[in-house]
């Protein structure tokens, strides 16, 4: 079968695909529909239909935009199944572009607009290089790497922190169901960002006190969330270096960080918290493991993520965990799958 003998649909498209060359070309082009998407993102099209049935005219006033382009791209939002259109002129939009809007809790609006931003657009451009090289992009397009990078930028940091607390509710409750906590412990959330995760476990546990450790540029973000979760009166930010020192806890969470490094920096994160971990103590890493056989799913692909945009960045195998709790004085207690994809790995001094 060759291109454009069979029905082709664009990724995204309420239709399937039909056969090899239609699901190649869905991946060729696949890009494009990141860019609608996060386009649409960009343009507040899911709070705009919301509101009720709009027109091209309605939204390019509303956005400033081109008003024949406005058209254009709402047919496009039409293809990819984010918006519906009966009698050629006004909009509605689909349970699917629902997820976009602002105002929605879990919104997955500000990892739309992260997807297509510098940092994480333009590294992946190079992933053939990456994949040549083993070496992270970003500083190749950047001129620095990711942190240093967002230390500079504000407005994409602070959308990477959105985007990232964003993933973190989404499965945040997964996690809680499998975390077993006895009581009155103080739980240090260690680089936790604006503090979803150890938030979303203080409303869960009345009695758990609970800290982030980040980058002091996160500090305000996270009064917020913790304000906005109920449990400010329960909860620190602490602005500091994870290679440095965490303040004293009788658990450590580290959700996402560990793959953001290289196995020796990783090491050094965990040896930092074992050093101030209470007698009894436990260090939790969550994470998505790879299979070592038959890995498939997000996992691998979140992988490429990490290789392309940080420095040594990964994801992990069982035994790649073991090897670095072993190096770090740790030793893996339980390793509990979620609901989610991202698993607990529990572990406590060697
Ligand atoms: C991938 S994000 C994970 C955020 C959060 N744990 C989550 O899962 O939503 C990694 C976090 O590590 C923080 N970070 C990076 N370098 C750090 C350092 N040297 N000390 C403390 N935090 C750091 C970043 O600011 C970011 O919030």
């Amino acid at each position: 079968m060759t291109l454009y003998e069979e029905p082709l649909t664009p990724a995204g498209s309420a239709k399937p695909a039909q056969g090899e060359t239609g699901r190649m070309f869905q991946m060729i082009t696949g890009y494009w529909v990141t860019q609608v998407v996060r386009t649409a993102a960009e343009l507040h099209i899911a709070d705009h239909l919301h509101a009720g049935p709009a027109t091209a005219r309605d939204i390019a006033r509303a956005e400033s935009l081109d008003p024949a382009a406005a058209f254009r791209f709402l047919r496009a939002c039409v293809a990819v199944d984010l918006a519906a259109c009966h009698d050629g002129e006004h909009f509605t939009g689909t349970p699917l572009l629902e997820t976009l809007r602002t105002d929605r809790p879990g919104s997955l609006r500000d990892l739309a607009l992260w997807g297509g931003m510098t940092s994480h657009w333009r590294p992946w451009d190079r992933l053939v290089e990456a994949v040549r090289s083993g070496e992270a992009q970003a500083p190749a397009v950047m001129g620095k790497d990711l942190f240093a990078y967002f230390a500079e930028h504000p407005e994409e940091g602070n959308r990477f922190t959105a985007a990232m607390s964003a993933m973190t509710e989404g499965v945040a409750e997964h996690l809680a169901d499998v975390i077993d906590f006895r009581g009155h412990e103080r739980v240090v959330d260690v680089g936790g960002a604006a503090g979803a995760f150890v938030q979303s476990l203080m409303v869960r546990h009345p009695s758990l006190r609970g800290a982030v450790l980040d980058l002091p540029r996160l500090a305000d973000a996270a009064g917020s969330s913790a304000a906005a979760a109920g449990v400010a009166d329960r909860f620190e930010f602490v602005g500091g270096d994870f290679f440095a020192s965490v303040p004293a806890a009788d658990v450590y969470l580290l959700k996402y960080v560990l793959h953001d490094w290289d196995d020796e920096s990783a090491v050094r994160i965990l040896r930092t918290c074992r050093e101030s971990l209470h007698e009894g103590g436990r260090v939790l890493v969550a994470e998505l493991v790879v299979e070592t056989e038959d890995a498939t799913g997000l996992p691998p692909l979140m992988d490429l993520n990490m290789l392309t945009l940080s420095s040594g960045g990964r994801e992990r195998s069982r035994p790649e965990f073991e090897a670095l709790f072993h190096e770090a004085g740790l030793r893996l207690k339980r390793l509990t799958p979620s609901a989610s994809l991202v698993s607990v790995l529990e572990t406590v001094p060697a």
